[in-house]
């Protein structure tokens, strides 16, 4: 029997923070062993906000070495670049066409992101951006979307535009589940009430390369409470040190909190010293990957997803009757 397929990406926009790797990219790793995955650098999608084409390549490319450092292995799971596959470009077009606008201008990332934006900033692409989502996830017929909280209603698109081709054109695409991990929304670190992201700034984010220094700098700004740990900061804190310490340590800052006595200095300088330890594998294989090999590996990858999405193209134009 063929395994169940497995698809997720990620935009290239800088250094990766412990959200995403919590929330995607741990799970990618244990996914790959499982399933038939198909892992990818969402580069298109990364061109909606302001960038430098200077930095775009290389931020594909550090992106490809995250993935590796953090124990894809290509062997297992195809990495590949979206832009390297075109077919993606020709599928978003097709599928815009029963996607009706309204159903964009629902989409709670779009509304957050334009009402942050100046109105000239408020690109088309960023609208259109869950139709290349769903174009990307039902080319290659997965059944689950590996991806934080934050990504749901954009999985929920992926489901509806497969329903509604399907209807008009006859059977064609699987609707995907999304598929969680235990922590699929962490929050920044000095304000958190909001998902930590990179638009928000770099204190309010752990980067899965920073250094043991910086996480504990960083740490040292996180936003408490008085003791008793019923804050957001502190739960999310406390949260942290339920993945990254040792149970017995997470027991003994649970018992401070219902003691009321919890000291945030101590939690903070231990969940520091455990999260750069637990990166410090991940820190030496990114810096052991040449530029090369992480070229040759997006390369590859992206000729063997070709492969399908060929496929899935021949079917889609046979059925909207152009070939
Ligand atoms: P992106 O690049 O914003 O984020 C990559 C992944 O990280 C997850 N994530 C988080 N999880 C938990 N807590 C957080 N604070 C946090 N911040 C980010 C995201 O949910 C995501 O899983 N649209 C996607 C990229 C994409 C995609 C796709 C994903 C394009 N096409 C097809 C799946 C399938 C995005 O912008 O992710």
């Amino acid at each position: 029997m063929s395994k169940e397929i497995i698809l997720s990406g990620i935009r290239p926009t800088g250094r990766l923070h412990i959200g995403n790797y919590l929330g995607a990219l741990k799970n990618f790793v244990k996914l790959q062993n499982e399933y038939e995955c198909y892992f990818f650098i969402a580069d298109f999608h990364s061109l909606n906000e302001p960038f430098d084409p200077k930095n775009k390549y290389q931020q594909i490319i550090n992106l490809t070495k995250d993935y590796l450092a953090a124990g894809l292995d290509p062997k297992k799971c195809t990495i590949f670049a979206q832009s390297q596959v075109p077919e993606h470009s020709e599928l978003a077009i097709i599928l815009s066409n029963v996607v009706p606008v309204s159903f964009l201008f629902r989409m709670t990332q779009y509304k957050d992101k334009s009402a942050d934006r100046a109105a000239e900033n408020v690109n088309s692409g960023l609208l259109f951006y869950p139709v290349l989502m769903a174009a990307d996830i039902l080319m290659y017929h997965p059944t689950r979307i590996p991806v934080g909280k934050d990504q749901t209603q954009h999985v929920e698109l992926a489901r509806d535009v497969a329903r509604f081709f399907n209807g008009k054109f006859g059977p064609t695409f699987i609707e995907p589940q999304p598929l969680y991990t235990d922590s699929p929304n962490i929050m920044s670190i000095i304000a958190p009430e909001k998902k930590m992201a990179k638009s928000l700034g770099d204190n309010h984010c752990i980067y899965l390369d920073d250094e043991p220094e910086t996480i504990k700098q960083k740490l040292a700004k996180a936003v408490t409470d008085t003791g008793d740990g019923k804050s957001l900061g502190a739960k999310n804190l406390l949260d942290l040190v339920k993945i990254f310490s040792q149970p017995s340590t997470h027991k003994k800052f649970i018992a401070d909190q219902a003691a009321g006595n919890l000291k945030y200095s101590e939690l903070k300088q231990t969940l520091a010293q455990d999260i750069a330890d637990y990166f410090a594998e991940f820190r030496k294989r990114k810096k052991q990957i040449s530029q090369k090999d992480a070229e040759k590996i997006l390369a590859a990858g992206s000729k063997k997803a070709q492969k399908v999405a060929e496929k899935t193209m021949s079917a889609v134009r046979t059925r909207i009757g152009i070939r």
